[in-house]
């Protein structure tokens, strides 16, 4: 299964991808936990991409090309969540696959209105120590938990100047990405202001899983 997770920020790819990988087995490849955990590393790589995350800005296409290629043909399986963002990137995507002889299986889109996106991400909590996406209220941080103990904190770009302006990128670069995925018939949109098990439900059935690992 090669499958892309498109949608604004907050619609919840990545709190459905962590989800549908511990289901499927699939590998749930994010650009942007790539792009943080190079910044985390203190490389000159990590510092360059730091000011484009912290803006909300999208990090330029040469360099964010480059640090998800090795990822794709590292497994049989794989949930892409955050690349392609605009078209120049589903292009490079094209042509890296194609080179691999890989071919996408399904295009996602996750829709949500603005206004809940901005509310969500308000509320998103990350475990430091697992990665794992919460949310204070739909989904919250277990107390605790040997599994998962913490801290959960709140991510940099999570301020609202920052969401606005990725939410206006979204809309101006990463939005037309749906036609170019359902022009090739490979597009399937879904309702992402349902409950977070509704959602990981929907998809598995469209992608003919039955999710038996969970
Ligand atoms: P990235 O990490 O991808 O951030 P983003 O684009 O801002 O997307 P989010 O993580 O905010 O959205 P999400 O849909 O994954 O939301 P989540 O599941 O967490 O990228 C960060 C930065 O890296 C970019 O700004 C850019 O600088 C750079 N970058 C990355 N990729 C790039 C690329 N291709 N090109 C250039 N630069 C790139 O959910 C949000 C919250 O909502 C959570 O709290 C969750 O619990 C909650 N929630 C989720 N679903 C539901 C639901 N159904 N009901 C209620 N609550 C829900």
């Amino acid at each position: 299964m090669k499958v892309i997770l498109l949608g604004p920020q907050g619609a919840g790819k990545g709190t459905q991808a962590q989800r549908l990988s511990a289901r499927t087995g699939a590998k749930h490849i994010s650009t942007g936990d790539i792009v943080r955990t190079e910044i985390k590393s203190g490389s000159d790589l990590g510092q360059k991409v730091q000011e484009y995350n912290d803006r909300g800005d999208l990090v330029p296409d040469e360099v964010i090309v480059e640090m998800a290629k090795p990822h794709l043909d590292d497994a049989d399986s794989w949930l892409l969540d955050g690349f392609p963002r605009n078209e120049a990137q589903a292009k490079a995507l094209d042509d890296a696959l194609n080179d691999l002889g890989i071919e996408i299986d399904k295009a996602i889109a996750l829709e949500a209105p603005d206004d809940d996106l901005v509310t969500r991400l308000s509320g998103r909590r990350t475990s430091d120590a697992t990665g794992k996406v919460y949310h204070v209220e739909h989904d919250p941080p277990p107390e605790g938990s040997d599994e998962d103990p913490g801290p959960f904190v709140q991510r940099k770009d999570d301020t609202e100047e920052s969401i606005r302006n990725r939410l206006k990128i979204y809309h101006e670069q990463t939005e037309p990405l749906k036609d170019y995925y359902d022009e090739r018939g490979l597009l399937l949109t879904v309702d992402a202001t349902r409950s977070i098990d509704e959602v990981t439900e929907e998809i598995l059935d469209a992608l003919g899983e039955t999710g038996g690992r969970a």
